[in-house]
């Protein structure tokens, strides 16, 4: 079997390593012991990614453009590269059905949709803090030479559009957008390598009532899907609470960053490494030891206890909560100290929902993030917001059994009775796709059989046949599929 282009395309030894090693380890080729083609295959096929380390650091070498060749023969796996999915047409259904709530729920509080390229500078995503994210990243040097990466999240786009709007735009920006992101992750269930998010952010707004109105959206989008406050809750923080412990031992701002994405990592790794890592970055053993006996802290009148009730913290969760009752969803929300955020930027109210029966990971995950822009050189502007994923929500909504029926429907389907007719049925076809109508054309001559049983599987409530007699009458038939009702219906008061 000769190769064909689209396949050359695919293996093309420029593609970004980490790319390429993702079409490595799903597609089977049959390639000729001899090519040029398969050297540069298995050198590809040894990037840093093999082993899940380094990721984002793997540099493309300079490798040669695959020789033009017929002597390429190959089968491919016909699966998506692993972690990644096709939405065919019943898990296209589900996906817009999905997005479609996201935005009508955006939408019902005020915000407008932005989106931003998947393909962004790397050094957007480049952070100092020792982040997760950054060793997951997708990212090559593209034919200029410029360093490129798939984003992993969207917040690094928006602030770099926020930065480049400038004052041009009217504050308070209320954005959301719903997009495509990319993780190389090690998969579990909800954790994809490539996954969808919603976010919802608000620019210019130093108030805790940002928080609350975004964990209102959150709440009303959990309500329209199904999902009540017995299934989900939010586990609420603030860095600020940190940022009050350290102040006390007088470590530096500088190290907040690096000490919460420590921190972060406690359910991960043993708590000694988690000392160990404290130690490393600077962090007295009392210091530590206080930090750990914080974040166990489940109650916020605890929390006053142990910090004093004047601090920002109390005063800003003490704020959240209440309002969380103005707005009617207190019972949603539960505070916990523990929550700290994986993301470097965050420096104020933290929050992630996750299922009461506690088989998933989180499900939603957003806080403040004050000064991010100006790490990107902008002028800080007070900004929080959310995001959330589109996998883990599924298998919740899967679990629950709330997942929608969703069958496609078509309302007409249009059939010539003859070939010669073929013409006439797509002018009916027009005639009713004008009137917003939505139409299954019968491209082929079918038996009777076959186009009552594509009208069931498509929903259709009515079927139009086109018949000489009829057309030469300008009538066509038209059949009401729920109750058998036929009708001669003149072409001009077809509805
Ligand atoms: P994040 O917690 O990294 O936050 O991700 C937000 C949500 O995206 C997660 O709670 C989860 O639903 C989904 N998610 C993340 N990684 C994956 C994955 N590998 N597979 C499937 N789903 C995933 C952020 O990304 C922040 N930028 C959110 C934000 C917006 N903060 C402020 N504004």
């Amino acid at each position: 079997m000769l190769a064909k282009p689209c396949s050359l395309a695919i293996l093309h030894p420029r593609l970004p390593s980490c790319t390429r090693q993702v079409f490595l380890s799903n597609f089977q080729f049959l390639i000729p012991a001899h090519s040029r083609y398969r050297s540069s295959l298995s050198a590809a096929a040894q990037s840093p990614l093999d082993g899940g380390a380094g990721a984002g650091g793997g540099r493309t070498g300079a490798l040669s453009p695959p020789p033009v060749t017929d002597e390429v023969a190959q089968k491919i796996d016909v699966n998506p590269p692993k972690g990644t999915r096709d939405f065919p047409p019943e898990e296209m259904r589900l996906r817009n059905w999905l997005f479609h709530n996201f935005r009508e729920v955006s939408r019902l509080s005020g915000f407008e949709e932005v989106d931003f390229p998947v393909l962004e500078s790397e050094a957007l995503f480049i952070r100092k803090a020792g982040e997760e994210i950054r060793d997951q990243l997708y990212c090559f040097e593209d034919r200029g030479n410029r360093r490129v990466a798939l984003r992993p999240e969207l917040t690094p786009s928006l602030a770099r559009l926020v930065i480049q709007k400038g004052k041009s735009v009217p504050f308070p920006l209320k954005w959301f957008a719903v997009g495509q992101c990319w993780r190389y992750e090690r998969m579990t269930r909800g954790r994809r390598r490539e996954h969808y998010q919603w976010n919802m952010d608000i620019i210019g707004v130093p108030e805790v009532t940002a928080e609350a109105e975004l964990m209102s959206s959150i709440v009303t989008f959990f309500k329209k899907v199904g999902i009540s406050s017995s299934d989900v809750g939010f586990k609420v923080s603030s860095r600020k609470v940190l940022q009050e412990v350290l102040g006390s031992y007088s470590v530096p701002e500088i190290l907040f960053g690096k000490v919460c994405i420590i921190i972060d990592k406690i359910e991960k790794i043993p708590i000694d490494d988690i000392k160990n890592e404290l130690k490393l970055v600077g962090i007295s053993e009392v210091a530590a030891e206080e930090l750990l006996q914080v974040l166990s802290i489940k109650s916020l009148e605890k929390l006053e206890e142990v910090l004093g009730g004047a601090g920002e913290a109390i005063s800003d969760l003490k704020q959240l909560f209440s309002l969380a009752e103005k707005f009617g969803y207190s019972d949603w929300i539960q505070f916990d100290a523990s929550v700290v955020r994986g993301l470097a930027y965050y420096t104020g109210i933290v929050f992630e929902g996750f299922d009461r029966e506690g088989k998933l990971r989180a499900i939603c995950g957003g806080g403040r993030y004050d000064k991010l822009l100006s790490t990107f050189g902008g002028d800080d502007l007070p900004a929080c917001g959310f995001g959330f994923g589109d996998a883990v929500i599924i298998e919740l909504l899967k679990e629950k059994g709330l997942l929608p029926d969703l069958n496609q429907q078509v309302e007409n389907i249009v059939c010539a009775l003859d070939k010669k007719l073929q013409g006439a049925a797509a002018s009916v076809a027009t005639k009713l796709r004008e009137k917003g109508q939505t139409v299954d054309l019968v491209l082929e001559s079918k038996p009777l059989k076959w186009v009552f049983k594509r009208a069931a599987r498509i929903n259709a409530q009515r079927l139009i046949l086109v018949g000489l007699s009829e057309w030469q009458r300008g009538m066509v038939s038209v059949k009401i599929l729920a109750s058998g009702e036929q009708n001669e219906v003149e072409l001009a008061n077809l509805e």
